[in-house]
Formats: structure tokens, sequence, C-alpha cells
């Protein structure tokens, strides 16, 4: 019998989310970026799921890489950080895609500052998760799954 193809994601976190376990723990907890990757590739790994994970700083990289990502991935989980509350330059490159695009916070935005309660991503995402902690990243990752075809 023939095998089905894995399915690729590709996983970004956006800016400051390479200091988690260091980084205001009383918010987004002790647990580090290296041990989230850790846990969604075991997740992918029971799903079946092929796993590409990139971590940036900076705006534009985030840009490109989700303009190349239709050529490579069938869908996209994005934590946008920072970016979420003020990159209209991300909102519009996942508007320019054709793949799905699930956003995921760590922390309930909407529990906290003012400025966190608005994302520009949301409208252009199938849809968001937040406040679960790192759970947040593997609810997203079974959405991923169920929105491709
Ligand atoms: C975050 C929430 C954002 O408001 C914040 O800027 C982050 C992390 C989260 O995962 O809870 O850097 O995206």
């Amino acid at each position: 019998m023939k095998q089905k193809k894995a399915k690729k994601i590709l996983i970004i976190h956006g800016p400051n989310l390479n200091l988690l376990g260091k980084r205001e723990v009383s918010i987004y907890g002790k647990v580090n970026l290296g041990e989230i990757n850790l846990k969604l590739k075991e997740l992918a790994k029971t799903l079946k799921l092929s796993l590409t994970i990139v971590q940036s700083n900076h705006e534009g990289e985030i840009v490109d890489l989700i303009g190349k990502s239709p050529k490579k991935y069938n869908a996209i989980l994005i934590n946008p950080a920072a970016y979420t509350h003020t990159s209209i330059a991300i909102r519009d490159a996942i508007a320019a895609i054709d793949i799905p695009v699930i956003e995921v916070h760590l922390s309930n935005i909407y529990s906290r500052e003012d400025f966190r309660h608005t994302s520009l991503i949301s409208a252009v995402a199938k849809g968001q998760i937040c406040g679960f902690g790192i759970e947040s990243y593997s609810l997203g990752l079974k959405a991923c799954l169920s929105l491709i075809p």
C-alpha cells in the first residue's frame, strides 16, 4: 500500500520567545523554548507530521518565511509575540498566502494590558488559541492538522 506523505508544518516563534524560561516567569512559566520544541516534536511524531521550527526576533525575516511557506509547507503555527499587536507587515504576509495559519499565545492576551487586547493577526488567521501555556502550542498543532485537506 502507498504510504501517505507526512503533512508539513512550519512553526514560527516570534521575538523574545528565545528568552522563555528566564523571561517574566510569572507570566510565561519556567519552560524554555528548547523544551517546548521537544514536546512539539514528540507530538508531531505521534501525529505523523513533519515539523520545521524557527525562532526570529526580526519582523522582515518572519515576513520572508511566511511568503515562501506555501511552496514548502501545508500550514503554519505562529506565535507572533509582540508583533501580534504591531505588525501590519506580518498580517499582510499571512493574508497573501493560501495555506492555513493558526495563531497561538502562551498567555491569555485578553486578560493582560490593554495594548495586548488587539491582535492584528487574528483576522487573517484561521483561528487563535491563547492562555494555555505550552499547551496552546499542542492544541495549535492539532488545529493545523485538522485544517490541512
Ligand atoms: C505572547 C503574548 C504577547 O503579548 C507578548 O508580546 C509575547 C508573548 C504569548 O505567547 O503569550 O511576547 O505572544
